[in-house]
């Protein structure tokens, strides 16, 4: 069944808004999709965007809802490595290697504010992906992460071989829900206790669209 069909009428799609200069499977390193409602573009993470990476980043705020993973404090040089990792995921393709992860800067004026990533999984969950999302604190509110996400799902679909896109959101973090429920996603299930994050044990939401036939 298509996802459209499933989604109720109070969560609306929004429009499909990329002006991608993107074929699929074409390499990232040229990638960039306009947001023409915010003005915001995603593109690739550049060495130069260490500074505004670290300075966005560092926020309890942003990392409480985000795995452990991402620092905390979020340091200049967690910022290099970072950006280190999304070149070298962007790489050459590698023949017969697991799909890379698509991890790409929310810009804002030129200045990286953000990350917005795809994740293939492995094994039995090798056709699922998982998509996530941050955003810098005075950026939040404008509806920037709902027009990144809703531009990057077509995306995800065209570029891995996936038939479905999913996001474990914490029970505390409303607003990343409500960024996934106006982007079409799906509130599939609360997962009991699935979440210990800075020593409080939560619940975690699934949310996720599947490819449409
Ligand atoms: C989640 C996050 C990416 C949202 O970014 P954003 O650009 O502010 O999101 P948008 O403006 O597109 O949409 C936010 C929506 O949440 C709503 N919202 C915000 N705070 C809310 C709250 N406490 N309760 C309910 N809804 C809330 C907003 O009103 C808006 O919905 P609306 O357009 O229907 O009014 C940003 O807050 C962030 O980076 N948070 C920290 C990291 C994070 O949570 N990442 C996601 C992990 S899965």
């Amino acid at each position: 069944m298509a996802v459209a069909m499933d989604r109720p009428s109070h969560q609306p799609f929004l429009p499909v808004t990329t002006n991608k200069s993107f074929a699929a499977k074409d390499s990232v390193m040229t990638f960039h999709i306009h947001l023409p409602a915010t003005c915001a573009l995603l593109r690739p993470w550049r060495p130069t965007d260490a500074p505004s990476l670290a300075k966005h980043a560092d926020n309890p705020r942003i990392a409480e809802n985000l795995r452990d993973g991402f620092p905390s404090p979020y340091h200049l040089e967690d910022a290099h490595r970072f950006i280190a990792m999304a070149v070298a995921e962007h790489g050459p393709p590698v023949p017969n290697a697991p799909s890379s992860a698509l991890v790409l800067a929310i810009d804002v004026d030129g200045i990286a504010v953000g990350g917005v990533g795809i994740t293939p999984l492995q094994d039995v969950y090798r056709r699922t992906a998982e998509i996530g999302y941050w955003l810098g604190e005075p950026f939040w509110g404008k509806g920037i992460a709902t027009e990144a996400v809703s531009a990057l799902v077509p995306v995800a679909f065209d570029r891995f071989d996936i038939v479905r896109l999913q996001a474990g959101i914490f029970v505390s973090n409303p607003a990343s829900m409500r960024v996934l429920e106006k982007c079409g996603f799906v509130r599939e299930a609360v997962h009991k206790n699935a979440v210990t994050k800075n020593g409080v044990v939560m619940d975690e939401v699934m949310y996720a669209r599947l490819r449409e036939e």
